[in-house]
């Protein structure tokens, strides 16, 4: 639905549809007034696409104590203890909420497992040593996204505006009054061009991650980073922008470079090769293709910087054909449709950008460091992840922290004030642009070199590079903006352009390779581990 007024104020403001804004929404709709905004179509978030499924100690074999010592070890030193056992700590619950809305998880064909909550079937991936990841087959996010989404569409107290783009936040410094609360935000319609006034008790960023800042990834076109760009500019601290996750095996073939193959094959059998059949994992390490995902992408990249081969294969078609088509039946159908039979031929793979792993610094109820503004799901920077995230750990932190955000939000309703006197977006000194090609320029140059020197194996000399075409892009972006009729590309344009550029200094600022940042003038472990806090305050641009 489109909105056709030019300002009006809700309860609680929620930027992005995905599974954290989805789920903010349903916790919160019985007690407010919930605005929701997504970019374009509903699908436009990564939570649709999501393949191995979620999280969760449902197994009597399995403990709570190994899925958070597993998500320790995969972090690579990096995750906050204390939020990795609250996190694991609320993960049942939230399975048993999502199954109560009506999402309907996989159960074991053969009868044999009997999870606590009945025999659905948990499968295995990169870093956990148990099975531990309940799914929808190979379409997770579907499953939960079409429940969610339907539930949210169908709730009276719910508004649920697509092809919205939240173009900035509305604070109190910005408008020169006191303190720095959240009061809302500024919506451009994309349909009208419009842009609207949403004030706002509470403000949640839900707006997912930033992987579309490389030319390879698996995210589907929305993943710009605008949360974490609209968070900073709000004066949010960000942390761990180099950690982008490069996810091992997404598909290489010609007409289609976006599509992941889960890494849930992996964990029911599947192995790596090389063209010439050889299979290369046991060498790097004890878990061979169910290492963490940052060894096995970097060995997959080293191995094809070594053979000169353009792609390595991934095998499953010694597992029966019924096994394969009924657990992957997405992945065999696409596959398929490109002429490629995964029951008897190994899938060309290669890495791509998948998660980022930073983003907006929240506590463990996703607030911010602005008041009455929290960050929720991918955008936000939790200290869940470390310097490398666990497969399935992130749709369920979407949930948790979904929860807790609407625990706090709840608490705080009664005793807040709703915005008043929001000004209206000016555009009287803007013209209309007669050179869109700048963006669609601009935006390839960005996605191209951050790939090339931002990548999964980084130099010092390659980040300077970056950040010295970043610093030229950054100003002619700027002047774009003040001069022209914003547009949602524009947008995104700005927003890419400000999360690579917290990329590259974030990397530039550590001086050694751990999880996701590989740095060859700086390949050893510190002793020390630290995140990266970026302050806005600080940021000197150079
Ligand atoms: P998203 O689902 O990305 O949603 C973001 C929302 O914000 C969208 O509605 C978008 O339109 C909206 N938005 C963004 N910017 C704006 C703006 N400026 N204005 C208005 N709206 C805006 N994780 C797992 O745990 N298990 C998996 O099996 C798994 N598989 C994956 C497979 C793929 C192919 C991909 C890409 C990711 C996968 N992940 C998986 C990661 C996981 O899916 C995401 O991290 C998670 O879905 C993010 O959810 P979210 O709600 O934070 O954001
Ligand atoms: C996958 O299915 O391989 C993706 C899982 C994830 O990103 O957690």
């Amino acid at each position: 639905m489109t909105t056709d007024y030019s300002s009006y104020n809700c309860d609680v403001l929620i930027i992005g549809g995905g599974a954290a804004g989805l789920t903010l929404a349903l916790k919160m709709a019985d007690k407010a007034k919930v605005t929701i905004l997504s970019k374009s179509s509903l699908k436009l978030g990564s939570t649709y696409y999501a393949q191995g499924g979620i999280a969760a100690v449902l197994d009597a074999e399995d403990s709570e104590l190994a899925h958070v010592e597993d998500t320790l070890a995969a972090g690579a030193g990096l995750c906050h203890r204390d939020i990795v056992e609250y996190t694991v700590g609320r993960a049942r619950e939230c399975i048993e909420w999502l199954i109560g809305q009506g999402v309907v998880f996989s159960k074991d064909p053969d009868n044999s497992s009997s999870t606590v909550m009945g025999n659905y079937h948990l499968t295995q991936e990169g870093g956990h040593r148990h099975r531990r990841v309940i799914h929808a087959a190979d379409a997770t996010g579907k499953a939960v996204f079409e429940v969610l989404a339907a539930k949210v569409l169908a709730h009276p107290n719910i508004r649920f505006i697509t092809n919205s783009v939240a173009v900035d936040l509305l604070t109190s410094h910005k408008l020169g009054r006191p303190g720095n609360r959240c009061l809302g935000a500024y919506v451009l319609q994309e349909e009208t061009g419009k842009v609207i006034t949403i004030g706002a008790r509470f403000t949640v960023l839900a707006t997912g991650g930033a992987s579309k800042v490389y030319l390879y990834t698996s995210n589907p076109d929305g993943a710009c980073g605008d949360g974490i760009a609209m968070a900073w500019r709000a004066g949010c601290r960000v942390a761990n922008m180099e950690f982008n996750q490069f996810h091992p095996t997404c598909l290489y073939h010609p007409l289609d470079r976006n599509f992941l193959i889960s890494e849930a094959l992996r964990g029911e059998g599947a192995v790596l090769r090389l063209p010439d059949g050889t299979r290369f994992m046991p060498g790097y390490h004890e878990l061979a293709e169910l290492a963490p995902r940052d060894i096995v992408a970097r060995a997959i990249d080293a191995e094809m910087k070594k053979t000169g081969c353009d792609c390595v294969y991934l095998d499953i078609s010694h597992k029966p054909a019924e096994f394969i088509k009924a657990h992957f039946p997405t992945i065999y159908a696409r596959c398929l449709s490109l002429g490629i039979d995964i029951c008897k031929q190994p899938i060309p793979v290669v890495p791509a950008a998948h998660y980022s792993c930073g983003g907006v610094v929240v506590d463990r109820n996703g607030k911010t460091d602005v008041d009455h503004l929290y960050a929720i799901g991918e955008t936000s920077f939790t200290g869940l992840h470390g310097a490398n995230r666990m497969a399935s750990n992130s749709l369920l932190e979407c949930f948790v922290f979904a929860f807790s955000a609407s625990e706090h939000i709840t608490s705080k309703l009664a005793d807040t004030e709703l915005p008043l006197d929001l000004p209206k977006w000016d555009e009287s000194q803007v013209t209309d642009s007669d050179e869109d090609i700048v963006i669609a320029h601009n935006w390839d140059e960005i996605r191209r070199f951050m790939w090339d020197y931002v990548g999964i194996v980084r130099t010092t000399k390659r980040l300077h590079r970056a950040q010295h075409r970043i610093n030229l892009l950054r100003n002619e972006i700027q002047d774009y903006y003040s001069n022209y009729r914003i547009s949602a590309p524009l947008l995104e344009l700005r927003n890419l352009a400000m999360v690579a550029e917290l990329i590259i200094a974030s990397a530039l600022s550590r001086h050694e390779s751990r999880g996701l940042h590989f740095c060859l003038d700086y390949p050893e472990k510190s002793a020390h581990p630290r995140d990266t806090f970026l302050k806005p305050e600080h940021f000197v641009h150079s």
